[in-house]
């Protein structure tokens, strides 16, 4: 019975730090409602806790990603209005300190915590999705 022990420490180790993850991720907002107001004049609900990225993407609007998500093209870049948090390593190749100070992120690398106000590119708001097939196969 003795080397039960071990195991049955482990798994209550492991729902500790289930419950506590659980519990940081309610508190950071991950399951409220939040809305992300792009260039003043769309609104999108957003309930989760995704980037920014996958967010606008769930509602057909297609900010341009060429690694998808990986930050490794830096073409992703939404100006973030009212934030002040700095830079994650991630961006800081792809974000000049001029970009910086006017709030540009990288959308794959900032998460949707809150109500959120975004400037996008007018143009990315109309931009459609295109299916294809290949008549190869
Ligand atoms: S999607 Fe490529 S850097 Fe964000």
């Amino acid at each position: 019975m003795d080397w039960l022990i071990l195991p049955g420490i482990l798994v209550g180790f492991l729902l500790i730090i289930s419950g506590v993850l659980i519990l940081v991720e309610k508190a950071m907002g991950g399951d409220k409602e939040k809305t992300i107001h792009i260039n003043d004049d769309t609104d999108i609900p957003f309930q989760g806790n995704d980037t920014v990225l996958n967010a606008l993407s769930e509602e057909k609007i297609f900010v341009p990603s060429a690694c998808g998500g990986k930050a490794t093209c830096g073409f992703c870049k939404v100006r973030l209005i009212d934030d002040i948090s700095p830079l994650k390593p991630t961006e800081e190749a792809f974000i000049s300190k001029e970009e910086e100070k006017e709030g540009v992120h990288l959308s794959c690398q900032t998460k949707v915590y809150d109500n959120m106000k975004i400037v996008l590119p007018k143009g990315l708001l109309s931009a459609k999705e295109f299916k294809s097939r290949n008549y190869r196969s």
